[in-house]
């Protein structure tokens, strides 16, 4: 089955950030959400490396299989005859431009590497490139479903420690936007309310790129799912005064012992869920873990332009040549997290020994 058809049988939903039609990879303009649905054709691995930096695609999976197709498209140009060494010099060199596109979100190397390592099989197999963009093709579609698969599991496992009647608080955009399809975090909540539970979502509004206001609450409206919209200033008010059962979040990466980088101000949440003795849970596929990476000390963190915090809409916000900072992940310490969500099952502390139990 494609990957959309999964989502429409198995997940009951049809959002989804991207499609591929004969060769053109088109993605939704999430800049655009929520009041405008328009698509982009990308046709080369640059169009892909820039969709991801200017954010026309943004979240870790989402990210990831754009780069994929990326390195299909990059393929493109390499013709059976190009000597060996060439081609795999030139695919080199588009895996190098798509990993600088984004640098926290692990997926992006990932898929990157594994569509390498499917290049080089290719090469080798044939002698030369005569199927060298067919089988990229071919890999890239296959990350694809593979990720809208794990979503529809991750969701059937994290489903189960969302009771009826829950009042879940999220953070930024983990849904089908974020992903190949469904969602991680919002994949969870999605199918704990597409299974008849009744479910009402707080939604961080998430400064400065808005992706709760602007893509959360649209795809949680789309599919008539309860939600609120609150400033993230808000979000320890509501932990205190009323009724938060959990939150759940998605992840850019997560090292080695648990610790987990996500959009700038989970941190702060996991510490509120601490304090107020809420559960604070993360989904996020295998593909989003990063054995490479011992602890979130050494996750490289994103720092964005000023003006994204400084500017709305091209409007200045602040007086004339104020400063700003703009981190735009944390790191959250293991510790905080109660448990991690994945389509291999729900992951308790110590995480270090129950990541490495169900790697491959
Ligand atoms: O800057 P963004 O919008 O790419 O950040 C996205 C997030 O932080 C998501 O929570 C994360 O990528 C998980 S998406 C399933």
């Amino acid at each position: 089955m494609e990957p959309l058809e999964i989502l429409k049988k198995e997940g009951g939903s049809e959002i989804c950030p991207l499609r591929w039609e004969s060769g053109r990879l088109q993605l939704i303009d999430q800049r655009r959400l929520p009041h405008e649905e328009s698509w982009l054709d990308i046709t080369t691995w640059k169009g892909a490396r820039d969709a991801i930096s200017d954010m026309v695609v943004r979240g870790a999976p989402a990210i990831g299989i754009t780069a994929a197709f990326g390195m299909a498209l990059g393929a493109k140009d390499l013709y059976d005859g190009l000597d060996l060494e060439e081609s795999i010099k030139r695919l080199e060199d588009v895996a190098q431009g798509l990993l600088k596109a984004r640098p926290t979100a692990v997926n992006l190397a990932w898929a990157v590497e594994r569509m390498f390592k499917e290049a080089r099989h290719s090469l080798d197999v044939n002698g030369g490139a005569s199927n060298l963009y067919d089988d990229l093709e071919r890999e890239a579609k296959t990350i694809w479903k593979e990720d809208v698969v794990a979503n529809i599991e991750m969701g059937r496992y994290g489903a189960q420690l969302i009771q009826d009647g829950f009042t879940v608080l999220t953070h930024c955009n983990a849904g089908a936007l974020a992903t190949g399809g469904y969602g991680t975090a919002l994949g969870v909540i999605r199918y704990a309310a597409f299974s008849g539970k009744r479910i009402t979502v707080l939604c961080d509004e998430t400064r400065p790129w808005l992706q709760g206001i602007r893509l959360t609450a649209w795809e949680l409206m789309k599919e008539g799912i309860e939600c609120a919209v609150i400033c993230d200033g808000a979000a320890g008010h509501f932990m205190r005064r009323s009724r938060v059962d959990c939150i759940v979040v998605g992840a850019d990466r997560i090292a080695k012992n648990g610790d987990v980088a996500n959009k700038i101000g989970t941190y702060t949440l996991a510490e509120l869920a601490r304090a107020n003795s809420i559960p604070f849970y993360v989904a996020a596929p295998f593909s989003t873990i990063d054995l490479k990476t011992e602890s979130g000390q050494d996750i490289p963190i994103e720092e964005r332009p000023e003006e994204e915090i400084t500017k709305l809409n091209g409007k200045a916000l602040g007086p004339s040549g104020v400063r700003a900072r703009n981190p735009v992940f944390d790191v959250t310490p293991h510790e905080l997290v109660s448990a991690i969500i994945t389509e291999r099952g729900i992951l308790r502390l110590p995480y270090k020994d129950a990541i490495l139990e169900r790697s491959d």
